[in-house]
């Protein structure tokens, strides 16, 4: 059952999001694509699961063409997809149990009782992880953006596909529930399923695909076959003029300057999560303290708290050595804390409103006069932010849906550097953000922490390794154990991370 797009092509308005694609994928065979913010991936996907129409060309199963009316008629013929906006595929107001069983509540063939409802729920969580450990009956909105999308998954994979497409599956799960990912996938495709897998994650596509196609500007540029090379890769994705690998950002010397930088936060006795163990953290201006661990472990938990977003559980902050104890968000951020919050879609993007007013959304007072939006400095602070971090798209008067998922990450990182917050706390800064604005977003955070300190959340060691100082692990919401990155590894964080290396007690 070869499932193939032919000539496929797109256009948005005047822009053209895929331009005569070719693409096939075979029964077992998984299919890597790949490409930089905005080369057309999502695209491509919400072509071949019904979620939006060609422009032109066509789709096919073993040559018998095909065309879905909707996402409905995709699921039909056999294509099952996770899209890359996670909250497209839960239910909001429904419980975990009811959301993993939505098929077969929407099925038909009258309302299953509770029972039988919880033997369903767990055999479709087991199937994707066993012991996935999600409470069943929790509204599924309560829950962190990792167990959501690990529920999207799990139905996903109980479903019988033909087609199984994943769109940045990983983006916010952390290195160990990706590699039980990674497995599940593979399982998958050995009992025949053809699988198209997008990921920027390159260590994933080198590990799982037997066929790695690469999209730049909407077109095919090249197609790699097992094993393939990562520099090649790259290589393609950025185009021949920008493409420099990639390293870890240039460390300034950061704290160094000037003498001992100031103590920017102090916290003392504070928890992650309510019975988690105490601990205490410290960061100075021009210095960046990364935060991992597994999802679950409590570090949008700890960032919230910091940022005036849920109340703190126990001890004292420190803010500049004068007491903080953040009410709201709003008084986080007049005491000059700027968060960049975890969730793209529920807590930072307003549908229908412009780039523009995103970057400015949170500075509005800066960029008034009299009362009045000032909308020439809206557009030079819009504008900065796009250059600084190479937003790619409609430009800045466009509705922000119209940026794909990685220019719209950039979008609501890059506005908190536009301020200039003492303490700028970043959840997920990298979800979607492809190999080349990594280190843009890593660089530009660097230079300005010279003058703030800061806090960044990532469920990848190796993304912290290449722009934190000092890393500090949780496990279960306690500390795991606090490291210099020149002294450690990914590998030694990952250990921390799942509860069995030893670290420096935090
Ligand atoms: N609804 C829309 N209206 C206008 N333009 C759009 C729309 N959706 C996508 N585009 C444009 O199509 C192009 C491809 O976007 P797409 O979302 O497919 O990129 P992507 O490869 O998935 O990127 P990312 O890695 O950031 O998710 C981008 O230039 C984007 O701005
Ligand atoms: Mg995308």
């Amino acid at each position: 059952m070869t499932f193939a797009v032919t000539s496929l092509s797109k256009v948005y308005g005047g822009t053209a999001a895929l331009s005569s694609v070719d693409l096939e994928v075979r029964p077992g065979e998984i299919v890597g694509l790949v490409g930089t913010n905005g080369a057309g991936k999502s695209t491509l996907i919400k072509i071949l699961s019904g979620a939006a129409k060609p422009s032109s060309g066509t789709l096919s199963f073993d040559g018998r063409s095909l065309s879905f009316a909707g996402p409905l008629d995709a699921q039909a013929a056999g294509v099952q997809t996770v899209h890359q906006n996670i909250d497209d595929g839960v239910v909001f107001g429904a419980t975990v149990a009811e959301n993993l069983t939505l098929d077969s509540l929407a099925g038909g063939g009258g309302a299953p009782g509770w029972f039988q409802t919880r033997a369903r729920v767990r055999a479709a969580a087991s199937a994707v992880a066993p012991g996935l450990g999600l409470p069943l009956d929790a509204p599924v909105e309560t829950l962190p953006a990792g167990a959501r999308q690990q529920i999207v998954i799990a139905r996903a994979l109980s479903r019988r596909a033909r087609l199984l497409i994943l769109d940045e599956p990983t983006s916010t799960l952390s290195a160990v529930e990706a590699d039980a990912l990674v497995a599940r996938v593979k399982q998958a495709a050995a009992t025949g399923v053809a699988v198209l897998y997008v990921s920027h994650r390159l260590s994933e596509i080198e590990t799982l695909c037997d066929r790695v196609v690469v999209l730049r500007d909407g077109r095919v540029v090249r197609t790699f076959t097992a094993p393939p090379d990562r520099a090649a890769i790259v290589t393609a994705m950025l185009g021949p003029v920008a493409a420099t690998e990639p390293g870890s950002a240039p460390r300034p010397p950061g704290a160094e300057v000037g003498g001992p930088a100031r103590e920017v936060l102090v916290a003392e006795g504070v928890r992650a999560v309510p019975g988690g163990r105490e601990f205490g953290l410290r960061v100075r201006a021009g210095e960046v303290l990364g935060v991992t661990g597994l999802v679950g472990a409590g570090k949008t938990e700890l960032l919230e708290q910091l940022a005036g977003a849920r109340p703190l559980l126990s001890g004292r902050l420190l803010l500049d050595g004068a007491p903080y104890r953040p009410t709201d968000p709003r008084a986080a951020i007049e005491a000059g804390v700027a968060f960049a919050a975890e969730e793209r879609a529920a807590q930072a993007v307003v549908p229908g409103w412009s780039v523009r007013a995103h970057v400015t959304l949170p500075w509005l007072r800066a960029h008034s006069r009299a009362g009045l939006l000032a909308p020439r400095s809206e557009t030079a602070a819009a504008r900065r932010v796009a250059d600084l971090f190479g937003v790619r798209g409609p430009g800045i008067e466009a509705p922000i849906e119209a940026l794909s998922g990685g220019n719209q990450q950039k979008v609501v990182v890059g506005r908190w550097l536009e301020g200039t917050p003492r303490l700028l706390l970043l959840d997920e800064p990298f979800r979607g953000v492809d190999v080349g604005a990594r280190a843009d977003i890593g660089r530009v955070v660097r230079e300005h922490a010279r003058e703030m300190g800061v806090v960044v959340a990532s469920c990848d060691p190796q993304e912290l390794i290449g722009l934190a100082d000092r890393v500090l692990v949780l496990h279960e919401g306690g500390p795991a154990g606090e490291l210099p990155v020149a002294e450690t590894t990914a590998e030694r964080l990952a250990a921390l991370m799942s509860g069995t290396g030893e670290g420096v007690p935090a």
